[in-house]
């Protein structure tokens, strides 16, 4: 019941980029501001304010979810309510350069010190994770989870129908794709409708390519674009566009899982929360109709997204907001959101038993994995740079001029 009304009340917000003027929470209720809305994105979200609601009865939840995939038009409907001085209770934030380089930078966020010790939190979430959410010795939000980038997920019907093996190399994945394609199934599905899924795939190529030190170093500065490594990837990611669905442009992401989903397509590119949209909402079971296994050549590294809520200024009730992040933050909160929305929690006490296959690999895997910070996703580097970068690729995909394409993301570079 409380998760239809939730839910509703999502789906109402969810159409319209603009949002009408909320007001932003105030005593009794707190405003919980994402782009988590619908198929795939919201299954997570609605059981943990289940959870908050059931803890706290005494305070209302609303649930203000803008819908676009990564943000499209939330971060929109954010910035004007962050500079018209209306802020959310709390928003949904990636950890790294979209929390520092924009909320923090403008001295718009509240540091939460004194909720990680009051909870103990120090040693209960990785520290590497701890770094991407602070400044200058203040932490300023509170990781709900870590999703995972780099992942192939594929339909296991599809390869063995074909007698394709699952790629784990650049190689590897040209022979399966060039296999797939003669047998009439789409090898790589796309939905790049918003841009930053097609991103996503160059950010992971740039990966395999460049390995995970010098990929950080690449949004660090510390390594130019003109580097011949950033031309070879820019390459490989051309010609893996060579083999995705013609329709790719009218697509979103959900609807190129569908492809992956129904055999159209053998493979998709998608932060995990596609998981949980194959297991929730298309019904899929993890290892038996769809499996997983690292994008090429990045085994042993991993892809950062985290998905992170704060606390702006300017809130008038900041206790009851801290109550929802106090939930947010507990093993509790965690292990009933990430199950859902197939991710792995940013805690490392969670409880691993409350994941499928493909979380407890994923929960091991982070352990040992080189880190990598995802650019599509907010963590590599500032939003200006983000913007023009989803531009350059978007043109790219279009236009396969790879000279432009470096040019075009050398140019963005002061926005670094
Ligand atoms: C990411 C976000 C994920 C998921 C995805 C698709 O930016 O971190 O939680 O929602 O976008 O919208």
């Amino acid at each position: 019941m409380l998760a239809a009304c939730s839910s509703d009340s999502a789906k109402e917000e969810s159409g319209d980029s603009d949002a009408k003027a909320s007001d932003g929470g105030g005593e009794g209720k707190v405003e919980i501001f994402s782009w988590w809305t619908g198929a795939g994105e919201e299954d997570g979200l609605l059981a943990l304010i289940d959870l908050f609601e059931e803890k706290h009865p005494d305070i209302s939840v609303e649930n203000a979810a803008v819908a676009g995939g990564a943000g499209t038009n939330a971060k929109a409907v954010l910035a004007t309510r962050m500079q018209g001085d209306d802020p959310p209770s709390t928003f949904q934030v990636h950890g790294g350069e979209e929390l520092n380089k924009s909320w923090v930078a403008a001295d718009k966020m509240q540091p939460l010190n004194d909720l990680y010790e009051a909870n103990e939190w120090m040693d209960k979430f990785p520290e590497d994770l701890i770094d991407l959410v602070s400044q200058d010795g203040n932490i300023y939000s509170v990781p709900v989870n870590i999703h995972r980038g780099n992942v192939i997920f594929y339909n296991k019907k599809v390869f063995e129908d074909n007698g394709v093996d699952v790629p784990t190399t650049f190689d590897e994945f040209f022979t399966a794709a060039d296999k797939l394609q003669e047998a009439g199934v789409t090898p790589l599905a796309l939905g790049d409708k918003e841009s930053w899924t097609a991103t996503q795939i160059f950010e992971n190529v740039l990966l395999g390519v460049l390995g995970p030190d010098d990929y950080g170093k690449l949004f660090k500065g510390e390594i130019g674009f003109d580097d011949p490594r950033v031309k070879e990837a820019a390459e490989k990611f051309g010609k893996m566009l060579d083999y995705v669905n013609e329709d790719h442009a009218s697509r979103n992401w959900q609807d190129s899982g569908q492809l992956v989903a129904n055999g159209e397509a053998a493979m998709l590119n998608m932060g995990d929360w596609a998981k949980g949209y194959f297991v929730n909402d298309l019904n899929l079971e993890t290892n038996k109709d769809f499996g997983y296994v690292p994008f090429p050549d990045t085994d042993g590294d991993f892809m950062v997204i985290t998905d992170t809520f704060g606390l702006p200024k300017g809130v008038k009730n900041p206790d009851e907001v801290k109550e929802f992040l106090t939930v947010l933050g507990s093993v509790e909160g965690q292990d009933a959101f990430n199950p859902l929305k197939g991710s792995i929690p940013a805690r490392v006490d969670a409880d691993p038993s409350q994941y499928d296959d493909y979380g407890k690999d994923t929960i091991e895997d982070f352990k040992n994995a080189n880190l990598a910070p995802s650019l599509a996703h907010g963590s590599a580097a500032a939003e200006g740079f983000v913007t023009k970068a989803n531009q350059a690729v978007n043109i790219f995909v279009t236009q396969r001029d790879v000279d432009n394409f470096i040019e075009a993301l050398k140019n963005a570079a002061g926005e670094l």
